[in-house]
């Protein structure tokens, strides 16, 4: 057999479902052909004296699959400092965003933005997620809240996904803010009237989000705008019971939606929805801190339930000003009370599932594109434990 690239003396964290925890191996080999992963197992059962192009001593370091951050807002103009001050000072998020601020100052540097700026800040801050090993980003707009805006914010996250060697995909978060000076059924139904249309139509979104707040759109508005994302074949997610609990949760799993994200505020039942959907929680420690939350997520519920648990950073320039992926797993293990392969599993496999390509990325099996994050430590809890240290090693996208 031959192969492009073969690690040896790697540890491998497969995170393949059929092993236990994260499927740790040690003394572990994996083979990469045409940009794929062929072999990952025991050096043992490597076939005798493989040929390979190039062959790699790793030393024990970890392999995990590449990092997924599921859940960003990275597409934005300007940036809310002022507004932190403010919160530092005692303001709270909710007041701030209905004197106008918040989500919609956003908007206004989101308009007002050329193309070029949209594109550079969000590269270069990708740039941020990718040096620690990230290999799929989650992009969402919501900064546009109208129609050329919010087109205009897919495409510009699409062309990042041509332009970097990363996996991008896009989610539609047009109902994210009622736009300034906007009646709300006018809004709704340019959302589900043109823009998810034209979403769909030009293959710009890959899933359509919403947030379902006091602050925000209620359940009955959400409802709309998830059944016309289903006629158009798109899968749902939902910002769901960040700030009180709304009923979100239950919404996105009557929906079946590929997750639930933030939750801080679900109850028992909307966690028991989730178990029967397969919707996956995707919890954002980055605005729990931001925003000195004290409500942690129901993670012994989701735990108890079976509900697959993600993490992502949520970065935006509101709520989560975080390009840290590795910040995100230490605040959500330690605030959270996740374990270690919990948290590991949360930005790999379960991140995976949370943007429903499981099938291709997530996990090192025979198949899976070769996307490798190689790291300079032997103990996966590294990864979770150091604040501020990067010890990423190598990363790979697609074998290179
Ligand atoms: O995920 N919850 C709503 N949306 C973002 C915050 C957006 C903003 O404040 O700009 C979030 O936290
Ligand atoms: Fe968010």
């Amino acid at each position: 057999m031959r192969f492009d690239r073969i690690w040896r003396h790697a540890t491998l964290a497969t995170l393949a479902p059929q092993r236990a925890g994260i499927g740790l191996i040690e003394n572990a080999a994996l083979a990469v052909s045409q940009g794929r992963i062929v072999f990952a197992g025991p050096m043992s059962e490597l076939p005798a004296a493989p040929r390979a192009t190039e062959q790699i001593d790793l030393g024990g370091r970890l392999v995990t699959p590449g990092l997924i951050d599921c859940h960003t807002h990275i597409v934005f103009g300007g940036e809310r400092s002022a507004e932190f001050e403010l919160r530092l000072a005692g303001a709270d998020y909710a007041s701030i965003a209905r004197a106008g601020g918040g989500i919609l100052s956003t908007v206004r540097a989101t308009r007002a933005a050329s193309d070029e700026t949209l594109l550079s800040s969000a590269a270069e801050r990708l740039e941020a997620l990718m040096n620690e090993g990230v290999t799929t980003v989650e992009i969402k707009s919501g900064y546009g809240l109208d129609v050329p805006t919010e087109l205009r914010m897919l495409r510009i996250a699409r062309s990042l996904g041509r332009q970097l060697p990363l996996g991008v995909v896009t989610t539609l978060l047009a109902a994210h803010a009622l736009p300034p000076d906007t009646d709300r059924a006018a809004y709704l139904s340019e959302i589900t009237g043109e823009l998810i249309p034209r979403a769909a139509a030009e293959r710009l979104a890959d899933a359509v989000d919403g947030f379902c707040e006091h602050i925000a759109f209620t359940t009955a508005e959400i409802r709309a705008v998830f059944q016309v994302a289903r006629e158009h074949g798109l899968p749902v997610k939902l910002h769901a019971d960040q700030l009180s609990d709304g009923g979100g949760a239950s919404l996105a799993a009557e929906f079946e939606a590929l997750s639930a994200d933030h939750l801080e505020w679900t109850s028992e039942a909307g966690v028991a929805a989730l178990a029967r959907a397969g919707t996956v929680a995707v919890l954002l420690p980055g605005a729990f801190h931001f925003l000195r939350e004290r409500q942690v997520p129901p993670v012994a519920a989701l735990r108890r339930a079976g509900v697959p648990v993600a993490l992502a950073t949520d970065c935006n320039p509101g709520t989560a000003p975080l390009l840290s992926i590795l910040t995100a797993m230490n605040i959500g293990a330690v605030q959270f009370g996740l374990s270690v392969q919990e948290t590991v599993a949360a930005v790999t496999r379960e991140a995976a599932r949370a943007l429903g390509r499981l099938s291709e990325i997530g996990t090192l099996e025979v198949g899976k594109r070769a996307d490798l994050a190689i790291w300079n430590v032997e103990r996966p809890a590294e990864l979770v434990y150091w604040l501020g240290r990067n010890p990423l090693h190598a990363r790979l996208w697609g074998g290179a």
